[in-house]
């Protein structure tokens, strides 16, 4: 086992990562996405799968500013920021000072001058990162901004297809659903793409448009047609929250088109990877024992997530002389 002083020398932030904040993963390369995953890895090792502290990121703070409801990333950036000897502050829009009319800045500026060296924020207006960025001296983290992007989920569900299949070159993945409202599809066709997957997006074509085309990626409507290509298939949460109008006449229909179920299940590769990011809805999406099941990677995306949210942490606020804003 490496001593703390052997974790602090062999663990350190290389030259090549410049970015002082992570918005998305349309503007990184193939090499920075490789290195976040390498740093996943090797940050989970070096803290035994979570059983040890490392005080790498000792003296930093984390601020975790949700405007959106969040049960995953927020714990797990929670997690990955005490594993790493950093302190936090969370905050929730509900209960806070925002139900009194400050504003989104002020309230970001306010936590900031608590001494904070990190924002993860996760809004539902699109950009809501790029403007804080803009606006604070610290580092921003994107933990969702509305259906544009969720980069560390990206990179997570990345993640869990490296553990499992060694490599994402040439590998088929699909994301099922609603693409039209999520975030995560986004972020994980830049990354996949980078990473030379094929990726099929698939769904009713009232939450698929033709457009996505323009991404580089396959369009698809009917699932069962696409199926026996599929290593791997990322079910996507239907977000009734941001819809106004319902995509499609009822969810029984729904399913009946898109749920994976032990039927679809028996039509697929053996060794196909079932995937959501989270929450999902049971027996729309995918049935219980699709998501309960040994081809699910559900739980290990979550396990991921702190070794991702780690390496991210870590890459943006570890390098020595990193001062507080
Ligand atoms: N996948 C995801 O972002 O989950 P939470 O909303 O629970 O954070």
């Amino acid at each position: 086992m490496l001593t703390s002083d052997q974790v602090k020398e062999e663990i350190q932030v290389p030259d090549s990562w410049q970015h002082r904040h992570l918005l998305g993963l349309e503007h990184l390369t193939a090499q920075e996405i490789e290195l976040i995953l390498d740093y996943a890895d090797k940050l989970q090792e070096a803290t035994h799968q979570g059983r040890r502290k490392l005080d790498l990121l000792k003296g930093r703070t984390v601020a975790n500013l949700f405007f959106e409801n969040s049960t995953r990333t927020r714990n797990s950036f929670s997690l990955a920021a005490k594993r790493l000897g950093a302190d936090t502050v969370e905050f929730s829009s509900s209960g806070s000072s925002v139900a009194k009319g400050e504003t989104l800045i002020d309230t970001a500026k306010t936590i900031e001058a608590m001494l904070v060296d990190a924002v993860v924020v996760r809004h539902s207006s699109p950009g809501t990162p790029h403007l804080l960025s803009r606006s604070l001296n610290c580092s921003v983290i994107n933990a969702g901004d509305g259906p544009h992007e969720h980069p560390t989920q990206g990179l997570l569900d990345i993640l869990t297809i490296r553990r499992r299949r060694g490599s994402l070159r040439g590998l088929t993945v699909a994301l099922v659903g609603d693409i039209a409202h999520s975030r995560t599809a986004r972020s994980n066709i830049w990354g996949l793409l980078k990473l030379g997957a094929h990726v099929i997006v698939c769904g009713p074509a009232t939450l698929v448009s033709k457009n996505w085309e323009k991404l580089g990626v396959e369009v698809a409507y009917d699932l069962d047609k696409i199926l026996p290509r599929c290593d791997v298939l990322n079910l996507l949460r239907i977000q009734f929250e941001r819809q106004a109008i319902r995509p499609f006449p009822s969810v029984h229909e729904y399913t009946l088109l898109y749920a994976m179920n032990q039927e679809r299940l028996r039509r697929s590769k053996p060794e196909i990877l079932i995937m959501a990011p989270g929450p999902i809805n049971r027996g729309v999406e995918l049935t219980p024992e699709v998501a309960d099941g040994p081809q699910s990677v559900i739980l290990d995306q979550v396990t991921n997530g702190i070794a991702i949210r780690m390496a991210v942490l870590f890459l943006l606020l570890g390098r020595a002389g990193h001062a507080s804003s």
